[in-house]
């Protein structure tokens, strides 16, 4: 109180003041006291200030402590501040320089030399200052939800997290919608009003942020809601994590209409005195994340039920929503940029010397060597590490370093006590480097470095060695049985293989049994109407007819088949199945539809003579006619480029909804920015494909870039299917980079301008041009190294029945071989989930005829096709091994088109009735009878009597063993 007028104090206050070693009495006593000791007197005084002072703050003025506010006072820090916490600035204001940290150093005795430029000799100053603890303060570097440091593509999200919003709900006019959000860059609202938003964030894994909303159509939706839950002013959504208690997420909306203070209680307690940061919005959002985990989380959230529908706008469409079946929340914490932190990552990180920034409070975790709370005050001592850091990597019979290194010390000795008690000794190195070879369980125990400085002090630091662990895939108490576990089962010495959630068995080689999931599977699914159960995470894939969590939701009146998305077609009062469609037709009403009055012996239809799927080609026919004579171009003008994009990628995840997990496109997202194009190597009828370098991590590699054709539909939705699905596969948890023999997926870019699907480059070509190259040389050979890579395609099937994809393309033109001479399965612009049911759609070409050669040979490769594709449309496992065994017969022949009956190009139709009357491809000359065998049992009418690709796969091995002996002798 008493120098508050005195002298100028932004942050600090001071506590005493004594000048020339006298109390302070008075300020005019001090005054005199100072003006009387002024040429070699010295001052002492003590100030305080709160640990979490920013640089930049004032911590006091010394020119004002002495009442000289009318000198010019130039003055220097000559002692006592070691690390440089303080500088000077004008009037010799003592300013904080560089983050301070009571934990490290609580007091500064700085010593202050005052030169007076109108009287002879300095002054020195002695200025205590006390750093006084503030609560909460430095935040706490918490391991438990640490997130990683995004060094990857820029521009996939601008959150430390990213979400995915996924909502099922029933329409007021009968339609089940189901909607996905990404959630990874702010949205247009909440930047409204130059994002009035406070953020919280607390050391306990959570964070509460508050903001405005101001944006009518969220206006108008909350007072749909508000009424429609007869509340006034507060509605929250609660979320679930679904792995347990504690994660958890809640969204409250406010008005800030209200009169009552209780109403707005909550958010007072989270930002006190928000309404005036926010500057009263009509409405609020309090949002609140525990997320005490680093790992991606699924929330399921409640959401009130609707007393009275509501309208909801998406991006497409305006709807009411009758009924909120069921929201989830996928958030995978993805990092911020280096250097950032924050839920927005719009804060700068202050850690230094290579310490790591914790994304929620931006606490830093410092390197050996370095402390305070940037990390940025040296830490004399010495430090203990081992090569590898890993413990799981520390086992019996390894071969490890232990580093002993000091930091900040002149060094007089360095030594190393290893449990048995011997040292090892360096003298004046600031390093020490022990190598020990194959260790063993009697090497555990205390590992001591320790440093003698040139001062004789002492430092040391231990590490506990606990060498307990088997070498990889090793149990037992010699470590000498093996775990073979399958999967990603983790070997433990003593269990053995101990199972990821989903498996069991002693090597974890089965799934759970049907009903069961989770870990050893313990948990019971709840998934019902014969709705698949993940092993895993017991999450239900509907049957058709139904949705929901559990698939308990039967599908509204007007919907039916797979979530929902067919429309019934029953006319008068009929009763829509919920399954297949089917109309329970009411008197007097008959048909398939319900629409005929009187039951007429039908004429021959033309459904009857014509199998479904070629009626879907010819409607396809028909329909790109009139698109390219332009009848159906009103609707395509309605919807710009990117529009058109996007709403394919949707229609592409509604299709593979089963099969690809949400943001796949963005967990694989690059930029053009890193890729090279060099010149075209294949053109297809959809896209084409360019031989290009991309920049990674790991240096360049040589990639295939596809790109589509034209910018239109059908090519667009051949690209995102064939993205989806190469990411569906690799993302598998089997998945093997190294021994797939699906083409390797090297990432995606998704700009406006540069759409290209990267993949591994196969610098030997497509199998069709290699063995047509090949014939020429030597038959029997080639023929050899063929039937290799026709095992390797097998292979490529099975891995893809496992997941439950179809190609539907199998042929030796879309089969790349590699350098090394591994063939990959390539092409799955019309790959699908067996989930879905849906036809090959074809596009305008180039001109009429090469369109009507397109549908009749590339675009349906009809000759490749089995007798069901062809009949109903429908794409089985089945189906692609069926195309397997004409991919043999073109290999047989070493690149041959297959013809039936020598008709090069039959109708579908006709193709159709002939397989149905038993007529196949015939056998080559050069086949042998075991070969043709293998190929005639993929053509079995019925698709079950097929053999799976795996038994295709043991024959071909077999064949091959044979051809190799015979051509060996
Ligand atoms: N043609 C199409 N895709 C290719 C790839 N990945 N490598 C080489 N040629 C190709």
């Amino acid at each position: 109180m008493l120098y508050s007028t005195m002298h100028r104090v932004l942050t600090a206050t001071i506590i005493i003041s004594n000048c020339n070693r006298m109390m302070a009495i008075y300020y005019r006593v001090i005054l005199l006291l100072i003006v009387s000791s002024r040429t070699n007197g010295s001052c002492n005084f003590t100030v305080s200030v709160p640990t979490n002072a920013k640089p930049g703050t004032d911590v006091v003025s010394v020119q004002s402590l002495m009442r000289m506010e009318k000198e010019e006072l130039p003055c220097v820090i000559v002692e006592g501040d070691l690390y440089g916490r303080f500088t000077v600035s004008t009037n010799c204001t003592i300013v904080v320089a560089r983050p301070l940290d009571s934990s490290v150093q609580s007091k500064y005795l700085l010593k202050i030399r005052v030169r007076r430029l109108q009287n002879p000799g300095d002054l020195v100053v002695r200025l205590k200052v006390n750093v006084t603890n503030v609560l909460g303060y430095p935040p706490v570097y918490n391991e438990t939800c640490k997130t990683p440091v995004r060094h990857s593509v820029e521009g996939t999200s601008e959150f430390l997290f990213s979400g995915t919003l996924t909502a099922e709900f029933e329409t007021t006019s009968g339609d089940v919608m189901f909607l996905k959000e990404t959630l990874n860059k702010p949205r247009e609202v909440w930047d409204m009003d130059s994002r009035k938003l406070s953020i919280i964030t607390g050391n306990t894994c959570q964070f509460s942020a508050v903001f405005g909303v101001r944006g009518l159509n969220d206006v108008m939706v909350a007072a749909e809601l508000f009424q429609s839950h007869h509340v006034n002013f507060t509605l929250k959504v609660f979320c679930q994590a679904e792995s347990g208690q504690m994660p958890k997420v809640s969204v409250q909306l406010f008005s800030t209409q209200s009169k009552l203070k209780s109403d707005l209680h909550p958010l007072e307690q989270v930002v006190p005195n928000v309404m005036a940061k926010l500057q009263h919005p009509p409405l609020v959002y309090l949002f609140s994340v525990a997320y005490p985990t680093k790992s991606p989380t699924r929330y399921n959230c409640k959401f009130p039920s609707l007393q009275r529908p509501i309208m909801l706008s998406t991006d497409i469409d305006t709807v009411r929503v009758k009924h909120v079946q069921r929201i989830t929340l996928d958030v995978n914490p993805v990092g911020c940029a280096p250097g950032k932190y924050g839920l927005l990552c719009d804060k700068t990180c202050i850690c230094e010397n290579s310490a790591r920034c914790h994304g929620f409070n931006g606490a830093c975790k410092c390197t050996d060597g370095w402390q305070g709370v940037a990390c940025d005050i040296p830490k004399p001592g010495v430090s203990v590490t081992t090569t590898p850091s890993d413990p799981s990597d520390i086992f019996i019979s390894a071969n490890i370093i232990i580093h002993c290194q000091v930091h900040h010390l002149d060094v007089n000795t360095l030594s190393l006590r290893l449990p048995n008690e011997s040292v090892i000794v360096s003298y004046g190195a600031n390093r020490l480097d022990k190598t020990l070879f194959n260790i063993q369980s009697k090497d555990s125990g205390p590992y001591v470095c320790q440093v003698r400085d040139t001062r004789r002090n002492t430092f040391k630091t231990t590490i506990v060695l606990d060498i307990a662990n088997c070498p990889p895939n090793k149990k037992g108490q010699l470590c000498d049985e093996r775990c073979d576990c399958s999967g990603f089962a983790r070997c433990d010495r003593w269990v053995g293989c101990v199972c990821p959630p989903g498996r069991t068995g002693t090597r974890c080689e089965t799934t759970c049994p049907d009903g069961t999931y989770g870990k050893d599977c313990g948990k019971a699914c709840s998934c019902q109407h014969g709705a698949i159960c993940s092993n895993s995470d017991g999450t239900c894939t509907c049957t058709a007819g139904w949705y929901g969590s559990d698939c308990n939701v039967r599908c509204p009146k007007y919907r039916y088949g797979l979530r929902c998305q067919q429309a019934c077609t029953c006319k008068n009062d009929a009763v829509c199945d919920n399954v297949d469609g089917s109309c329970a037709c009411v008197a007097p009403w008959t048909g398939k539809d319900c629409d005929e009055k009187q039951p007429t012996r039908s004429e021959p239809l033309v459904e009857s003579l014509v199998p479904v799927g070629c009626l879907i080609v010819l409607v396809v026919f028909i329909a790109t006619i009139l698109y390219k004579k332009n009848f159906v171009c009103r609707l395509a003008h309605r919807i710009d480029g990117e529009t058109e994009v996007v709403l394919e990628i949707e229609q592409v995840e509604a299709d593979l909804a089963q099969t690809v997990r949400p943001g796949w496109l963005s967990r694989w997202e690059t930029t053009s920015r890193h890729l090279t194009l060099g010149h075209l190597i294949g053109l297809g009828v959809f896209g084409h494909v360019i031989q290009g370098t991309l920049q990674t991590s790991d240096g360049e590699i040589g990639v295939a870039a596809k790109s589509v054709r034209r910018k239109d539909t059908q090519c667009y939705r051949n690209f995102y299917r064939e993205a989806a699905i190469l990411v569906a596969v690799h993302e598998d948890q089997h998945h093997d980079n190294f021994r797939s023999n699906i083409i390797r997926l090297l990432g995606l870019i998704n700009e406006s301008s540069h759409k290209y699907i990267l993949l591994e480059y196969a610098s030997k070509g497509n199998l069709l041009r290699l063995m047509r190259r090949e014939k020429r040389r030597d038959g029997a050979q080639s023929f050899l190294q063929c039937l290799r890579y026709a095992v390797h395609i097998a292979r490529a099937l099975q891995e893809l029945q496992r997941l439950a994809i179809t190609h539907c393309d199998v042929a030796a033109r879309n089969v790349l071989i590699t350098a090394d001479d591994v063939a990959k399965l390539a092409d799955f612009g019309l790959a699908r989930d067996v989930y879905a049911t849906v036809q090959y759609v074809a596009d305008d070409g180039n001109g009429k005829e090469e369109l009507a050669k397109n549908l009749e040979s590339e675009v349906f490769p009809l000759n490749w096709m089995s007798l069901e594709s062809l009949e109903t449309g429908q794409y089985t496992c089945q189906s692609d091994v069926w195309s397997f065994g004409v991919l043999l017969w073109e290999i047989s022949t070493l690149g041959q088109e297959p013809r039936y009956d020598g008709n090069n190009r039959p109708s579908c139709l006709r193709l159709a009735r002939t397989l149905r009357r038993g007529i196949r491809l015939r056998r080559p000359p050069e086949c042998s009878g075991e070969m043709y065998d293998v190929m005639s049992s993929c053509w079995q009418e019925n698709p079950s009597a097929r053999p799976g690709a795996d038994v295709v796969e043991k024959r071909l091995l077999q064949l091959n063993l044979a051809f190799e002996m015979e051509t060996a002798v």
